[in-house]
């Protein structure tokens, strides 16, 4: 179903998240029927460009990035034709004029994506306002990193409050929009059986992995600034461990269940020193050159900046008390994998006898790659000896399960642009959202720095320093195998 006419203006048009992720998943969206055909994609950024040269950028970037052609190469032109360009300085007055011109009586939904870094947010608001284009019809698109700690981002929420009312502000976690993050919430909510379970006295741990085989790449600047802690658990982590954790809301709505999530991350515990643990990959050996160590990849060889954390915490309500939630995520991992797990309790008696030995239900939902979720149910083991158990998988791999015809993949920044425009907030942050996670995630920094904590090295390729496996043994627990 198409959505509703819209003008969309991203600043920071040519930057590397609007050519890699931005202008390939609107073509998609295009192919797919969704973009009504008087649509409007305004690219604005400092590069001295005009709509013919934007159309050609954009063009090499879809078939650069644009994974299988989505459609034919008409319809990658009459896309294209929905393209402008404004040349604009973000702290400056050129430009704003002709966008104002551009955007003058439209009656259409007024979007604009803040594809640039936070710290021009409060310049853009600004003159958006200056130049009559921050009405209550406008919605704005924010990025991470929202803030580096609780001041930073108190700061820019009151930025942003000056010109815009919250239902107004789109603040994109792209974790949110992965297809199984949704369907996480469907398997909870959409079904009798697991409900009942899932609190402390039925549920042993809970497990969130966030593995990447990726390196820093070229982000190393940003990035030796941010570490895993920024840069995956204030946000992506943290949004699992809430819709993981959360009450049911009353409804599918954006405010019913951002506040139950708001709450989890209220009665989260601080975490102690001793149930975190920080590393900092090496090189992979004899492949230096490709595949670098952490310190030379980010140019600073004294770097204390972790690319692995593994925690542990609790969180302090009437469901949960005494469940510890395992976090862990990490670069240059042995595999990427992101999963969530669900360990159960072993059964309160074993009529089979100690031979039958212990077996636990395991549901797993996996993130990336291979989609899906799987429980683990204990049966006999076939054959004719004795009463022996074996765990087996009850598999429902979306990709086998589901006719691939009848699976429309939509990318996660796809679905969300698609949302702003339907003026659906739920799958974005509220303001008071990300100040807690901050509140939550300040601290532990802050100990690192007090402490002068430093990384521990882990080799390439791995499951991250081997302190991680053992805070969990000590807890008599193993983390899920990486695959
Ligand atoms: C980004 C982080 O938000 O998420 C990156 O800044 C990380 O460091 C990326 O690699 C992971 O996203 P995905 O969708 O590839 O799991």
């Amino acid at each position: 179903i198409p959505v509703d006419q819209f003008d969309l203006v991203i600043f920071g048009g040519t930057g590397d998240l609007a050519r890699r992720k931005i202008l390939p998943g609107l073509f998609r969206r295009f192919c797919a029927g969704q973009m009504p055909p008087d649509a409007r994609i305004i690219g604005a950024a400092r590069s001295d460009l005009d709509s013919a040269g934007y159309r050609q950028m954009i063009r090499e970037a879809i078939a650069e990035f644009g994974g299988e052609q989505a459609c034919g190469d008409e319809q990658l032109d009459a896309f294209l034709a929905q393209l402008e360009y404004v040349t604009i300085d973000a702290l400056g007055e050129a430009g704003w004029s002709e966008l104002q011109k551009l955007m003058e009586g439209s009656d259409r939904i007024e979007a604009y994506y803040f594809s640039v870094a936070p710290s021009l947010f409060g310049d853009i608001a600004e003159r958006l306002q200056k130049w009559g284009m921050a009405d209550t019809r406008a919605r704005i698109v924010v990025e991470k990193p929202f803030g580096r700690d609780l001041e930073t981002a108190r700061a820019l929420n009151k930025t942003l409050a000056t010109y815009f009312n919250e239902d107004q502000i789109y603040r994109i976690d792209h974790y949110l929009g992965k297809e199984t993050v949704q369907n996480l919430m469907a398997v909870r909510f959409g079904n009798m059986l697991f409900e009942p379970l899932w609190n402390s006295q039925y549920v042993d741990h809970i497990q969130i992995t966030v593995a990447e085989t990726v390196g820093v790449g070229g982000r190393g600047e940003y990035y030796d600034k941010s570490g895993a802690m920024r840069d995956m658990v204030q946000n992506h982590l943290m949004q699992l461990l809430c819709l993981i954790a959360m009450e049911p809301p009353a409804r599918f709505d954006p405010d019913a269940v951002r506040d139950e999530k708001l709450k989890v991350i209220r009665a989260l515990d601080p975490v102690l020193a001793h149930h975190i643990v920080r590393g900092q990959y090496q090189a992979e050996p004899c492949n230096e050159a490709e595949n670098p160590g952490y310190r030379t990849a980010v140019d600073n060889p004294r770097s204390r900046t972790e690319s692995f954390i593994a925690l542990r915490t609790e969180i302090s309500n009437w469901r949960w008390a005494g469940t510890p939630f395992y976090l862990r995520t990490g670069k240059r991992m042995a595999a990427r994998s992101s999963e969530i797990t669900v360990v159960f309790k072993d059964t309160p008696h074993s009529i089979f006898g100690d031979e039958a030995g212990s077996h636990r239900n395991v549901l797993s939902i996996r993130l990336q790659p291979n989609e899906g979720i799987t429980l683990g149910v204990t049966i006999k083991e076939p054959g004719p000896g004795g009463m022996r158990l074996i765990d087996v998988p009850l598999d429902m791999s979306f990709a086998e399960t589901l006719d691939p015809e009848d699976i429309e993949h939509v990318d996660a920044y796809e679905r969300l642009i698609m949302d702003v425009i339907r003026g659906n907030q739920t799958l974005f942050m509220r303001g008071d959202e990300v100040e807690a996670a901050w509140a939550w995630t300040d601290p532990i920094i802050n100990g690192w720095v007090t402490r002068n904590d430093v990384p521990k090295p882990y080799d390439h390729g791995t499951t991250g320093p081997t302190d991680a496996e053992d805070m969990i043994r000590r807890d008599g627990r193993k983390w899920r195998k990486i695959t």
